[in-house]
């Protein structure tokens, strides 16, 4: 049916073009190719229905004689920024073509939104042309760099991400090509950035039974088997936890009948082999009900995604090896589900973690800080020069800053002008938040044992108190710990990604590896 329609709709364009050179029937209309071309806003002293047309679209207007921009005149009012209109049949070789609103030209950094606006912009309209030509079930797409061939890459494959690996009908598959533009390079780092992206997607979005510790791990190793030559991959079984004494850890996994996986990847990027490594630590929860202190079951299915901390960091490694980053990186995920069972931790238990403190779990639904724990401990034997844990930790980091950012708690100004920086360029934010000795004496004072692991006010300041909590394991004076809940999924507020889960902020951590790989 969608086909029919498609198809009149191609042939009334040529019908009522009798300028067209063409026919319809020369175009394989299973196999047709679109292009994106972007248009930038009028400038607010410029009369109305000028058009400022990006160089590609530019000359491809001039090899049509300036059609484009005539029709684009008579088709209604200015494209606004981030919106769309689709012409058919002007070139034989595009039979749709997507023009794309990019907003005012040269807006740059904005230092209130603490991101680069072009860039967004232009994410933004690709990924929304891209999406209306897959519509159309377009399975080729040219694209616009808009002045910016590394965001116009990241909109285009971003926005056409979508998981139906489980369903019978799947939408079209788009192929993506830069167009008008030399800047392939950038293109190649865009599509890099959001494959990476979109493969922390891929595992925070299947569910649950597919994407065990064990499947976890085994995809993450078959995505770095590439890359070999400067990769080696741990995949860790219960005994080696038990070995090196992670019993917070272990206190977690011990209600699931699936087997924890502790996975250690190691990336040897620079050239200096003896490199003190970025070390990168994710929470690897691949189903959280909450154990013994049950979850209500409304929304538990978004639990899948608890391990969106192991998923953005590596994916992170991934592309950090693609891109061959002269870095050395060091990985760790505690892969586990957080299970009620019999053999389940029970509030109120007294666990010991790697570094021999004591934590009472008084509820077993703050799992999170136990497994990220023993990781810190363990990720020191690297002496890394920095550390970034990346977690799925609190509702209350959802409640703070929602979907806008993640949260980073940390303890070197340095690091947090490094991630700061990043996230500007990439546009996937991040925003600091405290670390007072306020919110330590909460998780400190436990009536069993050296900490509990909830905060003794329970809710309040709930994102501080598991900071607080996690820098009791830290002995490193570069530490990061970015809560990452509140930008798990995405309904409509990133306009690049579709609603599911986001795969943030694998660009950000990528986008830091790079600037520590080229800065030292
Ligand atoms: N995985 C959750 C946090 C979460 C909530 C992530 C919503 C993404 C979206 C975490 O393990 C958890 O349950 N935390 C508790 C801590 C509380 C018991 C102190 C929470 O936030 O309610
Ligand atoms: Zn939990
Ligand atoms: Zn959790």
């Amino acid at each position: 049916m969608t086909m029919f329609l498609v198809r009149t709709a191609a042939r009334t364009a040529v019908r009522t073009n009798s300028c067209r050179s063409f026919c319809v029937s020369h175009t394989q209309l299973s196999d047709r190719k679109g292009l994106v071309l972007g248009v930038f806003e009028k400038e607010e002293e410029e009369e109305e229905g000028t058009l400022h047309l990006t160089e590609a679209a530019a000359g491809f207007d001039k090899s049509l004689s300036g059609k484009l921009s005539e029709l684009l005149k008579l088709s209604g009012p200015a494209l606004k920024n981030g919106k769309s209109r689709v012409f058919y049949g002007l070139h034989k070789d595009f039979p749709c073509v997507a023009l794309v609103g990019l907003g005012k030209n040269n807006a740059g950094v904005c230092r209130t939104e603490n991101w680069d606006t072009s860039k967004e912009n232009i994410r933004q309209a690709v990924s929304a042309g891209c999406r209306l030509l897959q519509d159309l079930e377009v399975s080729h797409v040219e694209v616009d760099s808009c002045g910016d061939a590394q965001s116009a890459a990241e909109g285009a494959v971003l926005g056409l991400f979508h998981y139906d690996q489980l369903k019978s009908k799947k939408k079209t598959k788009v192929t993506t090509q830069l167009h008008g533009s030399a800047d392939v390079v950038g293109w190649e780092k865009g599509i890099v950035y959001a494959e990476g992206q979109n493969l922390a997607r891929l595992l925070m979005e299947a569910p649950a039974n597919h994407i065990t510790p064990t499947a976890f791990a085994k995809t993450i190793e078959e995505k770095l088997a590439p890359h070999a030559d400067r990769v080696t991959i741990h995949k860790r079984p219960q005994a080696w936890i038990e070995e090196q004494q992670m019993g917070a850890f272990l206190s977690v996994s011990k209600g699931s009948e699936e087997p924890p996986v502790f996975l250690e990847l190691h990336y040897n990027g620079s050239p200096d082999s003896k490199q003190p490594p970025l070390l990168l630590v994710g929470k690897g929860i691949t189903f959280d009900s909450g154990g013994i202190s049950l979850k209500p079951s409304a929304s538990m299915d978004a639990m899948r995604a608890d391990m969106g901390g192991a998923a953005t960091v590596c994916a992170s490694i991934v592309t950090a090896a693609s891109l061959k980053l002269p870095v050395n990186i060091v990985g760790l995920a505690p892969l586990c589900e957080n299970m009620p069972s019999g053999k389940a931790t029970k509030p109120g238990d007294v666990v010991k973690a790697k570094n021999g403190k004591t934590i009472q779990v008084d509820n077993t639904d703050a799992e999170g800080r136990l497994i990220l724990a023993d990781a810190l401990c363990y990720g020191h034997v690297f002496n890394p020069r920095a550390i970034v844990n990346v977690a799925t930790l609190t509702g209350a980091m959802d409640v703070a800053l929602g979907s806008a950012a993640a949260g980073v708690f940390t303890n070197s100004d340095w690091l947090w002008e490094q991630l700061h920086r990043a996230s500007v360029v990439t546009g996937d934010r991040v925003w600091r938040m405290p670390l007072f000795q306020h919110y330590t004496k909460q998780v400190t004072d436990s009536q069993l044992a050296d900490l509990n692991n909830i905060g003794k006010y329970s809710r309040s300041g709930g994102a501080c108190t598991a900071a607080a909590f996690l820098r009791e394991f830290v002995k490193a004076p570069h530490w990061a710990h970015l809560d990452i809940a509140g930008v798990m999924s995405n309904k409509d507020e990133v306009p690049y990604l579709r609603k599911g889960m986001s795969g943030r902020p694998t660009r950000t951590l990528v986008e830091f590896a790079a600037g520590l790989a080229h800065n030292g």
